[in-house]
């Protein structure tokens, strides 16, 4: 029985190929490498002891899906990370967004599709529900039309899967991410962002190292406890864990629908002053940062409701914002010791 996990190699990817491998599944990963790297294996092997099977191909290429689908047709379950992720790129190159997020989607399931039964776990994002208007964000709060292409991918992408969950033999979970971070703890795997960071936390430990010379802190004009934007900020080994769950849960027909939603989240929020303060604490560095104007398109505040994920998962987060930040810190001192 071999799980595969398309974006095997990527942050949320790894973490979740070694989180299966303990629990002693067959896992099979796909990366075409546009956003992560092949040493991530040998990462994964050092800590697991054991090497995943690799196949370099992108699935956007619907004859090699399916040529995959049939040397592996002993697939048990998808675990689908493969996707673009930058917002800001998503507004410049829309198109690349909808044909590697959501064609290589259809090529899947259109070959889940032709199984006696199949599952598939979904990367969504709490990026579908916009800014909400009552905090905590529960699995119900609405979902808001989408704030970037990116964005809509990830609500085109839950739509088509509830579509064919009603219509074939394919059980489905969708997981709505708040903000991974962190690495795991051995540093033998962590967030590798190609170029300048997007996201606080990669940009944060960069600054630290010296690689960058302060963290642009975006906005402190916001309704909030210090007026940084808040966010639900999960340790990543919590993040993929919830996905070990989640796949169980529908390999073991415990699922109640054919298609459920859950959120993975801490349940806290955190502004970006107290991200900071976290990172001084656990590396012992002040953090040169400059207040600048708001970025386009932040939301104020998105923190998660989690009660769904811990009574039907069986799911808690166990690692607090100064752990994540910690590991985060490790990590990157050892990437740059290489
Ligand atoms: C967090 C906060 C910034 C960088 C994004 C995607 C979301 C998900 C997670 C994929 C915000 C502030 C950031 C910096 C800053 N990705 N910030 N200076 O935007 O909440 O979520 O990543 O699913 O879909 O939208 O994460 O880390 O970019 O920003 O002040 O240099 O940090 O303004 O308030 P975000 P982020």
């Amino acid at each position: 029985m071999k799980i595969v996990v398309t974006g095997g190699l990527g942050f949320i990817g790894s973490h979740t190929v070694v989180e299966l491998q303990n629990e002693n599944l067959e896992v099979v990963v796909i990366d075409n490498l546009s956003n992560s790297s092949i040493e991530v294996l040998d990462g994964i092997e050092r800590i697991t002891g054991k090497k995943p099977i690799f196949e370099n191909f992108d699935l956007r290429d619907k004859k090699a899906t399916q040529d995959f689908f049939k040397r592996h047709s002993d697939v048990a379950g998808v675990i689908h990370f493969a996707a673009s992720k930058a917002v800001g790129e998503s507004v410049k190159d829309p198109l690349l967004y909808y044909e590697n997020n959501v064609a290589s989607l259809v090529y899947i399931l259109q070959e889940l599709q032709k199984k006696p039964q199949a599952q598939i776990i979904f990367s969504s994002s709490c990026t579908v529900y916009g800014q909400a208007e009552v905090m905590p964000i529960a699995e119900t709060t609405p979902i808001q039309v989408a704030m970037s292409p990116y964005g809509n991918t990830k609500q085109i992408g839950e739509e088509i899967i509830a579509d064919v969950t009603k219509m074939s033999n394919i059980n489905a979970i969708l997981l709505r991410y708040f903000n991974p971070i962190g690495a795991h703890p051995s540093a033998e795997i962590g967030e590798l962002p190609i170029g300048v960071p997007q996201n606080l936390v990669p940009f944060i430990t960069q600054t630290g190292i010296g690689l960058r010379n302060e963290l642009l802190v975006y906005g402190n004009d916001y309704p909030t406890i210090d007026g940084t934007c808040v966010r639900d900020y999960i340790h990543v080994v919590d993040l993929a864990k919830a996905h070990v769950l989640a796949l169980q849960r529908l390999l073991n027909k415990k699922n109640l629908e054919k298609l459920e939603v859950f959120n993975l989240g801490t349940g806290k929020g955190s502004s970006v002053l107290e991200v900071i303060q976290a990172f001084e604490k656990v590396s012992g560095t002040k953090l040169p940062y400059r207040i600048v104007a708001r970025r386009e398109g932040d939301v104020t505040s998105t923190y998660a409701n989690t009660d769904k994920a811990n009574a039907i998962l069986g799911w808690k987060t166990q690692s607090t914002l100064e752990e994540a930040m910690a590991s985060a810190w490790k990590w990157e001192q050892k990437v740059r010791q290489r």
